[in-house]
């Protein structure tokens, strides 16, 4: 269960100040798929890195699974991170001098090698990048880097999953694979969070929140209630 209470953001350059977050109250059950949607700007991507525990809100908590990610000491925030979150970040920020294979492979140190390689290939093959694998990132096309990033992101088979318009280079095919990858994930019990501008894929999510300059507008009920409305 990832649980974001009365969470608020307010990033500060020089003079001006931006509110990317605004008092944002949500929960996602385990094994829950949610959309985040909303304009350019309003907050999404503020959102998914302090869910995933790369950035601390000025106020309020993140809950996963009862734990407090911004209460614990850093190296065991980070530590959590490495191993129950996978993270596509909208610019992917793959290893430029690595090849696609060791990218995917990069996050893994705490897995045996073999086994790692073997579920690296076996999820670049799921993403049609098999005969990638000796290239480097500025040898792929833009759809291509995006899905080594997902590889990478689910290799080591986190608890939740963040990612950042994980579909925005793709063409149909390709994000169908990425999108059913996903909720297959969900459907085994873990966690999505996908922010996306597209309402095709969005579609593919069992909730959509809804976000508008920092604040939550909808989407944002509780677990219980969502529940309690699911159940009539
Ligand atoms: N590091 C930063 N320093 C200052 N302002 C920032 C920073 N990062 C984001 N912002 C501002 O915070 C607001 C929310 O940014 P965020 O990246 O969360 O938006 P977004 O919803 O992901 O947008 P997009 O759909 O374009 O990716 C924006 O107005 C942005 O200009
Ligand atoms: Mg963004």
């Amino acid at each position: 269960m990832v649980r974001v209470d009365d969470v608020s953001k307010t990033y500060r350059t020089g003079v001006e100040s931006v509110t990317a977050l605004d008092s944002v109250t949500l929960q996602i059950e385990t094994g829950g798929f949610v959309a985040v949607q909303g304009p350019s700007g309003c907050g999404k991507t503020t959102l998914l890195l302090t869910v995933g525990g790369l950035l601390k809100p000025d106020n309020g908590s993140v809950t996963i699974d009862g734990e407090s990610l911004y209460e614990m000491p850093i190296e065991r925030r980070t530590k959590f991170r490495a191993g129950s979150i996978g993270f596509v970040f909208q610019q992917f920020h793959l290893v430029p001098y690595l090849n696609v294979r060791d990218n995917v492979l990069a996050p893994t140190m705490a897995l045996p090698l073999d086994d790692a390689r073997e579920r690296a290939e076996e999820l670049l093959e799921e993403f049609n990048l098999l005969d990638r694998l000796k290239h480097t990132p500025a040898e792929l096309s833009t759809g291509e880097r995006q899905r080594v990033a997902l590889a990478r992101a689910m290799l080591h088979e986190p608890r939740v999953i963040l990612a950042d318009e994980p579909t925005g280079n793709l063409d149909e095919r390709n994000a169908e694979i990425v999108l059913g990858a996903l909720a297959e994930f969900a459907g085994a019990g873990g966690t999505v969070m996908l922010v996306t501008h597209d309402n095709a894929a969005a579609a593919w999510a069992e909730r959509i929140l809804r976000i508008d300059r920092g604040r939550l507008v909808e989407g944002g009920e509780t677990a219980a209630r969502h529940n309690a409305k699911a159940a009539g």
